[in-house]
């Protein structure tokens, strides 16, 4: 089984004295100043903290946009600081974004439209040709950055994070034909037929060929894009070893799914006393002893379908009233991009039908949902997870869900249930998961109902396959996979035609000069 001490050996056998540098938009630890003093808090979303785990092991350079209101107080010139704060393990260098590249780079190009597209949510889509080319000069900078860090080393190994830098595998590949690169999609990639509503397609494409591993969550997310690549480019595309070899270099697609460190959460689930904690949860809820508790948990997020997931409940306490004042659900909503309008409406809509329905249902001091429109950090996760009964997981489009893997992670006493929605990439590797689809409530309705009414039998055996799977397919495993892929795959491109012929005259210097980051003079994000 791999831990974090194999990823470490593996990394220190493998590249030697090879840079490795890890890119992503989000940051995974944010300072910020509160009651005059600087705090450090880990940032939100999933992505971020599987690689923080994998990175504590590997050590190296993460490059992210520096967020946070104090963040430029910590850094030193090069705007780097050891994290994490109490046990120092790599160097997160940040980099200042001025307040147009926020608002058209990443609220703009990246969550107005690769966001919504890739998501299936057309009617959200904006595409503005001057937020695009913002877009590309804000992944100049994440490229320039990258650039610096890399010095004279040869062969340097650059990990790729997500659809914010789409752009930046051409613009190192222009300068380091040497380098191994991957990218890793984290998010669903769509049928053709939806792509191809995307103006930048060809260059969005151009410049993730450049790497010498893609990596999917899912193996439709890897053929959506093996589809994309053969239509727009006539290239050759071999859809059995998953290749594409587009003007002489070879890119490999590959699935593999994200995962969690599943350890970590089984040592938080057990930890002496949660009992105790998890009993205080249900009698908090005025629960019964034979009563439910059934929780989500989810970024506040319109692609989550938490909406649904509430009219669900709805439905479930009218058609069966037995449950009513035995089963509370508590959904968790981590706010999330809220400088936006449609996230605002949506937390709006989400707080809104929540009180509704507590005011249609709720009796002698009981009430339906619970919802806490804040962050929850991992040690209350776990023992809000082992309270749980169950777990609704039920979004319409998601590229893995890691909160799925935390929750069957958690149970370590195997009495929970998983309801996860087919759409979600962990959908594939959960076969114990009671599968969903969040637009048929008839069939979510009955699903709860099934899951709450399981036999204790029925749900160990379910739930421990699941387990002993995602102690096997941890995060260790997923990056170590990743990586050594992507110097397979290098050897491979190499071989086929170098790459140093592709990109024979490396550009001249820019304007704007990477080596210092000058503390930024605008006033970070809300
Ligand atoms: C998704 C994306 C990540 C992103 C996270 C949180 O999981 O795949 O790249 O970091 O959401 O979103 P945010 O916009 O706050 O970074």
């Amino acid at each position: 089984m791999w831990d974090g001490e194999h990823l470490h050996q593996f990394v220190k056998e493998t590249f030697k004295d090879r840079s490795l540098i890890v890119v992503s938009n989000r940051e995974p630890y944010i300072h910020s100043r509160s009651n005059g003093k600087i705090r450090c808090d880990r940032t939100v979303g999933g992505l971020t903290a599987v690689l923080d785990s994998a990175m504590k092991s590997m050590g190296g350079v993460w490059v992210a946009w520096g967020s946070g209101d104090a963040d430029w107080e910590v850094t030193d010139r090069e705007g780097k600081v050891a994290v994490p704060p109490d046990q120092p393990s790599y160097l997160l260098k940040r980099i200042p974004l001025t307040p147009k590249e926020i608002e058209q780079y990443y609220y703009g190009v990246s969550n107005r439209f690769f966001w919504p597209l890739f998501h299936k949510f057309v009617d959200r889509v904006q595409f503005l040709e001057e937020e695009w080319l913002c877009y590309k000069e804000a992944n100049r900078r994440f490229a320039d950055a990258v650039l610096t860090e890399l010095k004279e080393k040869q062969s340097p190994v650059i990990w790729i994070q997500d659809y914010h830098l789409a752009c930046v595998p051409l613009m190192l590949r222009e300068r380091r034909p040497d380098a191994t690169l991957s990218l890793f999609w984290h998010i669903p990639w769509p049928s053709y037929d939806l792509f191809k509503i995307a103006p930048c397609r060809q260059e969005l494409l151009e410049s993730l060929l450049c790497c010498n591993l893609l990596g999917f969550q899912t193996d439709s997310d890897r053929d959506h894009f093996l589809e994309a690549v053969e239509k727009e480019f006539a290239a050759p595309v071999d859809f059995s070893s998953h290749e594409v070899t587009y003007k002489g270099h070879v890119t490999i697609a590959k699935t593999c799914a994200a995962s969690i460190d599943t350890a970590a959460w089984i040592k938080l689930a057990s930890l002496s006393g949660i009992e105790k904690k998890v009993g205080n949860v249900r009698r908090q809820l005025g629960l019964p002893s034979t009563g439910f508790f059934g929780i989500g948990v989810d970024r506040l997020e319109y692609t989550k379908g938490i909406l649904e997931r509430f009219s669900a409940v709805d439905i479930f306490l009218t058609r069966y009233p037995q449950f009513r004042e035995k089963f509370t659900f508590m959904q968790i909503a981590s706010p999330s991009r809220m400088a936006m309008a449609e996230y605002r409406e949506y937390g709006e809509k989400v707080e809104n039908a929540a009180r509704m329905i507590n005011r249609k249902y709720s009796s002698n001091g009981w009430k339906p949902i619970e919802y806490l429109p804040s962050h929850v950090g991992s040690l209350d996760l776990a023992i809000y997870y082992r309270a749980a009964d169950i777990a609704i997981i039920s979004p319409f489009a998601d590229g893995m869900n890691l909160v799925a893997k935390e929750f069957v992670a958690a149970q370590v006493d195997e009495r929970g249930v998983l309801l996860l929605s087919q759409f979600a990439g962990a959908a594939r590797e959960m076969p114990g998961a009671v599968l969903i689809d969040p637009h048929d409530l008839e069939e979510f309705v009955s699903e709860i109902k099934r899951s709450l009414e399981m036999a204790p039998s029925a749900k160990k055996a379910a739930m421990s396959g699941m387990r002993s799977h995602l102690q096997t397919y941890n995060v260790y495993k997923w990056v170590k996979d990743l990586l050594s892929e992507s110097c397979l795959s290098h050897k491979r491109s190499q071989t086929v035609t170098p790459l140093s012929d592709r990109f024979p005259v490396p550009q001249s210097e820019r304007a704007y000069s990477p080596s210092l980051i000058p503390p930024p003079d605008f006033p970070p994000l809300p």
